[in-house]
């Protein structure tokens, strides 16, 4: 069994520097890993990321994360995911990561994702040049997330994104913005090649559970969702959360 600790939307701001440290540390011994799935800072500056860092330095188990929106919203990509890189988190985008965890092989494929809606309404790659890069950003990742996924090669796969693949979970939000809350090509590129189970956040509003029409679990970890610093989900020996 593999106990997974999973949250998105920790939003940090400079203030928040040791809100979390105790339960942070409690991890290293209830869970075998910790998954961040974006929006991890308010504003994504340093200084923010610096308060969820020094934090985050208590939890010694394997750490993983994608940003957020908010993580890009002051364009210091880089210097905030070299922050967390120091703190010990790795930080994906498009990319896969593969953990021995007590004897078992768990791979991990992470990308922010971005929006564009479900089926039956969603953004076509159509007219104006700022709706063809809309649409051609969803694309885009959605094409390094499914690479990223065929790359591994373990018993287990888990997707972390910070949008949504799915439109069950973020049912409660506005049905107005849900284009802006996901997009349903990442689910279907998750069914066509397998995994375990999917998780997300960016719905603060939604709901916690849902599946992609593949039967895939779905759990939007929002923290405004969950109402505490992380959940911990159990993967049994087949692969299915317990
Ligand atoms: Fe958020
Ligand atoms: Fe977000």
């Amino acid at each position: 069994m593999i106990r997974v600790a999973a949250v998105g939307d920790l939003h940090y701001d400079r203030h928040c520097r040791g809100r979390w440290a105790h339960e942070f540390e409690l991890l290293n011994e209830s869970a075998d890993l910790f998954l961040m799935a974006g929006d991890l800072t308010q504003i994504g500056t340093a200084e923010e990321m610096e308060a969820l860092a020094s934090d985050l330095r208590h939890c010694s188990i394997p750490k993983v994360a994608v940003l957020g929106n908010h993580d890009l919203e002051t364009d210091l990509q880089d210097t905030v995911t070299d922050i967390l890189e120091k703190a010990g988190v790795v930080v994906l985008e498009g990319e896969a990561l593969e953990l021995d965890i007590a004897g078992e092989a768990l791979g991990i494929a992470g990308t922010m994702g971005f929006g564009g809606g479900f089926w039956g309404a969603s953004a076509a790659e159509f007219g104006e040049p700022e709706m063809k890069n809309f649409t051609i950003r969803t694309r885009r990742m959605t094409a390094s997330l499914e690479t990223a996924l065929r790359s591994l090669q373990t018993k287990y796969r888990i997707v972390l994104m910070h949008y949504s693949p799915i439109r069950e979970t973020l049912v409660g939000e506005p049905p107005e913005i849900f284009p802006f809350l996901g997009s349903f090509h990442f689910a279907n590129a998750v069914d066509a090649i397998g995994a375990n189970y999917i998780f997300h956040a960016h719905a603060h509003r939604g709901k916690e559970m849902g599946s992609t029409p593949g039967g895939i679990p779905v759990r939007n970890v929002a923290l405004p969702v969950i109402r505490e610093p992380y959940r911990i989900y159990s993967l049994g020996d087949e692969g299915t959360l317990v």
